[in-house]
């Protein structure tokens, strides 16, 4: 498919959508004025804070800052990518999407994955009856009776068992016209040695049926009945089933990990069973390979934390740090459920309880407080080789956390913790991190008094806005006000961001446009943009809030360079440097332009 069709494409289907219809379908919604309100299908609430502004093709939500165009609105309420959002809206109006011809080879392989998701729903539903029809299923129930799993359970994940034979379902499927190759590349079925047939891979196992996330069954789980080994055996990677990407129970989890604003990652299967059926449903399970980035970003579609509950043994915990190292840098806020005692989370279920484990997730501990934990606990720290390693090892997290404080307080108790002067972990961090810490820098930094600009005011945010609102209808708007407050240094981050796309569409000579902007805009960013669209400008006409606005921004940005002009030529002054006469005389200049907008 060519680009042209493409863009041609979305534009079609951008202008048949109606924001209203759609958002109406799914919420209700009550008119005041140019503007729809509802409750806001994406957190809870009673009261109404969730806006739709048909003429302007925005909804914002001033509750939990969703915010954005009709495809940004189904892709978070039909938890689908912004382009899948586009596809299901284009079906939805009847608007072919164009394509390209697919080559035989596509064509094949797209009937090979459909018949493999066929025999795979047949071989669930055939180890399902086994287990809860026919007397061959007896020690699988058994099994389960054992490990206190209720009925419920197992209809509730379809658990299922392999009879103690060689050949039952291969038999089975031969006769219902299932190809004995499908059988062999889905991995249910390997041929026998010694010429002649195949046989069952899962024999005498309980079955635990693998879904990916839109709960279509892509491989099994098999589990012994006793201590023989291997204790579990997997569906081989198949075209359908690649551990790497797939997480067990998403399928199922996906709604309460959105509702709860985090997943909980253990390591086992009977793990998430046990945990789910505890009433914690926001779990799911990688699958006995180490958790990937691949995971990382399925669970980050759905929301923006990660909690790790993995077994409180050693490997356990390694994987824990290992699977933190993964995370990090993704933005997910990160905790770690501890489990006491040698348990994992179904054991621990099983001998104290739903409630006790729903408190152990209350109790999680953030990623800082949990490393800070098993460095002290694993490093020698009495050796000064060791509290050099430990230190080390404490950095990556350090340089992660955002606010001064909790990290100047982070700081003081590693130095406490491996008697080390606070002075040296500093002196260590700032060379790790190439950052000086917020309260005793000696340089002037720009970011710092960029941030102090950014908490002080919302006024400013508000401005910022109004700005954005009238350069996004007009590209003259946008020059003026380059001149009055270089984008660059817009203080606030998701602004500045809109702004520098804004230029950027100008410069091309392209009009701006919602959909051209969610391709360019991060969420955050995104998000301020539809509730600039939205927002009310009370009793002012455009003109006068946007002239007010500009002042508000101009005189920020007056103050930030002042500060900075200032704070150099002390430093320059301490240093006996005379070029400081020249910064005081910039920063006296924009004192006095300051001034004079005071009385404007
Ligand atoms: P139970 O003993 O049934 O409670 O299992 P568990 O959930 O405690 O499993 P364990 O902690 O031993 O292993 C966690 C996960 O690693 C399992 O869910 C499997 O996915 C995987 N795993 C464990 N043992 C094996 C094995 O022998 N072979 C394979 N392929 N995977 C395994
Ligand atoms: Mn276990």
């Amino acid at each position: 498919m060519h680009r042209e069709d493409m863009d041609e494409f979305v534009e079609q289907v951008t202008a048949q959508s109606d924001l209203l219809q759609t958002v109406q379908s799914y919420v209700p919604l009550k008119r005041k004025g140019n503007r729809y309100w509802g409750c806001c299908p994406f957190h809870g609430e009673k009261t109404p804070s969730f806006s739709v502004v048909p003429d302007k093709g925005f909804f914002y939500c001033f509750g939990c800052h969703a915010g954005g165009n009709v495809f940004k609105f189904l892709s978070l309420i039909e938890n689908i990518t912004y382009f899948e959002a586009i596809k299901l809206q284009a079906e939805k109006l009847g608007i072919p999407m164009p394509q390209r011809q697919k080559t035989p080879q596509e064509i094949a392989r797209d009937k090979e994955i459909a018949d493999l998701r066929k025999v795979n729903e047949m071989a669930r539903d055939f180890y399902h009856n086994c287990l809860t029809l026919t007397r061959l299923g007896e020690p699988g129930k058994a099994y389960f009776t054992s490990r206190a799993i209720s009925a419920e359970t197992i209809a509730e994940f379809k658990l299922g068992f392999a009879p103690h034979a060689w050949d039952k379902l291969s038999t089975a499927f031969l006769k219902r016209g299932v190809k004995q190759e499908l059988l062999l590349s889905d991995g249910l079925a390997a041929e026998r040695q010694n010429g002649g047939g195949i046989y069952d891979r899962f024999r005498n196992r309980i079955i635990i049926p693998i879904a990916d996330e839109r709960g279509r069954v892509v491989g099994f789980g098999g589990r012994v009945l006793d201590d023989s080994t291997p204790k579990y055996l997997n569906t081989p990677e198949t075209v359908l089933f690649n551990k790497r990407r797939i997480l067990f129970g998403l399928d199922r989890a996906n709604r309460a990990i959105k509702q709860a604003g985090y997943a909980i990652v253990v390591e086992g299967y009977m793990d998430a069973i046990s945990v789910f059926s505890a009433g914690v449903k926001n779990v799911v399970a990688s699958l006995g390979t180490a958790f990937t980035a691949e995971h990382c970003k399925l669970l980050l579609r759905y929301a923006p934390a990660i909690y790790f509950c993995y077994d409180s043994d050693d490997a356990g915990q390694k994987a824990t740090i290992r699977a933190l190292s993964i995370v990090q840098g993704t933005g997910a806020t990160v905790r770690v459920i501890v489990v006491p005692d040698g348990k994992d989370p179904d054991e621990y279920i099983r001998k104290h309880g739903a409630e006790a484990f729903q408190q152990l997730v209350k109790k999680a501990l953030p990623l800082v407080e949990y490393r800070l934990q098993y460095v002290l606990k694993n490093f020698d720290h009495d050796s000064l080789e060791g509290k050099v390693k430990a230190l080390h090892a404490m950095l990556p997290v350090l340089t992660g956390i955002r606010e001064p404080a909790v990290l100047g307080e982070y700081i003081k108790r590693l130095s406490q913790a491996l008697l080390l002067d606070e002075g040296i972990v500093r002196d260590e961090f700032r060379r790790f991190g190439h950052q000086p810490l917020p309260e005793d820098s000696g340089a002037v930094q720009r970011e710092p008094i960029r941030q102090a600009v950014r908490r002080t005011d919302t006024a400013l945010q508000r401005a910022g806005r109004i700005v954005i609102r009238l350069a996004f209808q007009d590209a003259g708007i946008l020059a003026h006000f380059a001149t009055m407050v270089p984008l660059n240094d817009v203080s606030d981050e998701p602004q500045r961001e809109i702004l520098l796309a804004l230029q950027e569409l100008a410069a091309q000579g392209k009009n701006s446009n919602d959909t051209e902007m969610a391709n360019k805009l991060s969420e955050t960013a995104m998000a301020e943009l539809s509730r600039a669209m939205v927002e009310d400008l009370g009793v002012l006409s455009e003109t006068e809030a946007y002239s007010n606005a500009v002042r508000v921004l101009r005189k920020a940005y007056l103050n930030m360079r002042y500060v900075e002009h200032s704070q150099r030529a002390a430093e320059l002054a301490r240093q006996g440097d005379t070029a400081y006469v020249a910064e005081l005389n910039q920063a006296q200049k924009i004192k006095s332009e300051m001034e004079e907008l005071q009385f404007e």
